[in-house]
């Protein structure tokens, strides 16, 4: 199995910098994700590493090699596209057979490797068609089984799941992360999907304009963002400028305060009060507030079964997001638009990012 290392790696088209001095080394049997948003750089960046973008910068090490000029079949990667490329003129099981042959392994090894393959991504039955009569999600499955099959030292994968149903692609997640992980496969998977990310990578590598914006374990990636732009890809809604005072305040640009912290932190400093919108607690009418409480209305409730998401404004005219568990998840009954509350933060719920 490989370790990977990235040196200073860049990839110029133009004079944009589609990749942007890369160094990342990952871990031998490691699975690491590249997130990031629709152009951040997550394909080049694989493509390089698979060899099939020549990088304009840098080295790629593989298991210490250099392989930064060497061809791809030189690299003993599996790789699943974005886009599937399979071969249009051969049957799902050919396509999937097609990297043992290159091999030249035993005819019945192949046949017993290709039906373990299609049956771990639930496609045995489609073995004799071609690509052409699938489904989009078929397709990218064939392609994940092509990927898998040859047992590769590096399986790079990009997007394998995008086209699932939720279903399917949680079924297909717990495929690959099991073979990855009995097989000790060193993995790198490329999504624009957290959920994804946080539920199989053992490390999350957040891109943004092609430079590593942050990198860490999913715990630490989510719990302690550096930075608004991870912060808002991790799913919190709120984030609110403004100063943190020595009494303990977060005063926000409006002059409203929200108690953060009973202790006199980094004082006057400019940051942004993140605060995930599950950690935001509705006094209703009629409930005494806590003392730190703001009166609130809710203005829009927008159900999503396992909870409701209520858009609000405070009375100082702050907006944020709260979510709350449904009935069906043991939750109160539904605020309508109009309701008026009272909102307390707890304030280990608060979390100070730099501006
Ligand atoms: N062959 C090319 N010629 C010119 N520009 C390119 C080429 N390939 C990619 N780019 C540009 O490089 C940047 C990074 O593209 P890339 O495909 O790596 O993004 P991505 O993170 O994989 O996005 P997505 O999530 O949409 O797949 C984009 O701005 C893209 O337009
Ligand atoms: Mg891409």
């Amino acid at each position: 199995m490989s370790t990977v290392a990235l040196r200073s790696l860049v990839k110029r088209y133009g004079n944009v910098n589609a990749v942007d001095d890369i160094t990342l080394d990952v871990a031998e049997g490691q699975l690491v994700a590249l997130l990031g948003p629709s152009g951040c750089g997550k394909t080049t960046t694989l493509r390089m590493i698979g060899g099939f973008v020549e990088a304009s910068a840098g080295s790629i090490l593989i298991g210490g090699t250099d392989v930064t000029r060497l061809p791809p079949a030189r690299r003993n990667i599996g790789f699943g596209f974005q886009s599937y490329a399979l071969f249009p003129h051969m049957s799902v099981a050919q396509n999937v057979a097609f990297g043992l042959e290159m091999r030249r392994l035993p005819r019945a090894e192949i046949a017993q490797r290709v039906n373990q393959a299609l049956d771990r991504v639930r496609l045995r039955a489609m073995a004799d068609r071609l690509p052409k009569h699938l489904s989009g999600g078929q397709q990218q499955r064939v392609s994940l089984a092509r990927a898998l099959v040859i047992e590769p030292s590096l399986l790079l994968l990009d997007e394998p799941l995008s086209n699932l149903d939720a279903q399917l692609r949680g079924e297909m997640k717990l495929e690959i992360r099991q073979i990855q992980k009995a097989m000790g496969i060193t993995t790198i998977f490329v999504t624009h999907d957290q959920d994804e990310a946080l539920s199989i990578a053992d490390r999350i590598v957040v891109m943004r304009s092609g430079r590593i914006e942050q990198d860490g374990t999913p715990e630490s990636v989510f719990a302690a963002p550096r930075s608004r732009f991870v912060a808002e890809f991790m799913g919190v809604t709120n984030l609110l400028p403004g100063t943190f005072e020595a009494s303990g305040c977060f005063r926000l640009t409006n002059g409203a305060a929200i108690r953060i912290s009973d202790q006199a932190g980094a004082p006057e400093r400019e940051s942004v009060l993140a605060i995930r919108p599950e950690r935001i607690r509705i006094a209703r009418a009629g409930a005494t507030p806590g003392p730190d409480d703001l009166p609130a209305e809710i203005e829009a409730a927008t159900y999503r079964g396992l909870t409701v998401e209520y858009r609000l404004r405070t009375g100082s005219g702050l907006h944020l997001t709260a979510r709350q568990p449904t009935p069906a998840t043991g939750g109160p009954t539904m605020l309508e638009p109009g309701a008026c509350i009272h909102i307390g933060v707890p304030t280990d719920a608060c979390l100070l990012i730099p501006a």
